[in-house]
């Protein structure tokens, strides 16, 4: 487990770069953390680190899931909107997993998908406007 305090926006964009670079490119990475804890934010580091431009990456609110091209794919996916496990069904993951990194916000809704189970999860946490708690367990 790594634990870090990060005391802005680019510190945690830092931190999840470096995670990136040290990924093979197929990994499943969960995200968890409440409203504005940065899950997102995270998100755009781990493109940063594939050599994804992180200004394309925003909030699948409405797609669910957004698909970037650099060192490896980055897939985003955003459960937000998920209200039933069972719905995870017709994401259809398993037809790409293996194909680049996962990258789940609101890792907790996946906890049940097999696929979930040998993620890295990223535990952000806010502590003050500034400051987020952030564990990564492998
Ligand atoms: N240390 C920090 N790390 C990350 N974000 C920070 C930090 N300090 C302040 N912020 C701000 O917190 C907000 C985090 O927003 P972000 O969209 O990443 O959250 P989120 O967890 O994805 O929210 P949502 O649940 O809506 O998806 C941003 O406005 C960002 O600038
Ligand atoms: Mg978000």
């Amino acid at each position: 487990m790594n634990e870090f305090l990060s005391i802005s926006e680019e510190e945690t964009k830092r931190i999840a770069s470096q995670l990136a670079e040290q990924l093979n490119g197929d990994e499943v990475i969960l995200i968890y953390g409440s409203l504005a804890s940065g899950k997102t934010v995270f998100v755009k580091g781990l493109a940063r680190g594939l050599g994804i431009d992180e200004n394309l990456v925003s909030s699948p609110t409405f797609t669910i899931m957004n698909i970037y091209a650099g060192k490896s794919l980055l897939f985003h996916l955003d459960l937000y909107r998920l209200e039933d496990p069972g719905e995870m069904d017709f994401l259809g993951i398993e037809d790409f997993l293996g194909m680049g990194v996962l990258a789940v916000e609101w890792g907790e809704k996946a906890e049940k998908a097999p696929w979930a189970k040998n993620a890295i999860r990223v535990y952000l946490e806010q502590i003050s406007e500034k400051e987020r708690k952030i564990k990564v367990m492998f």
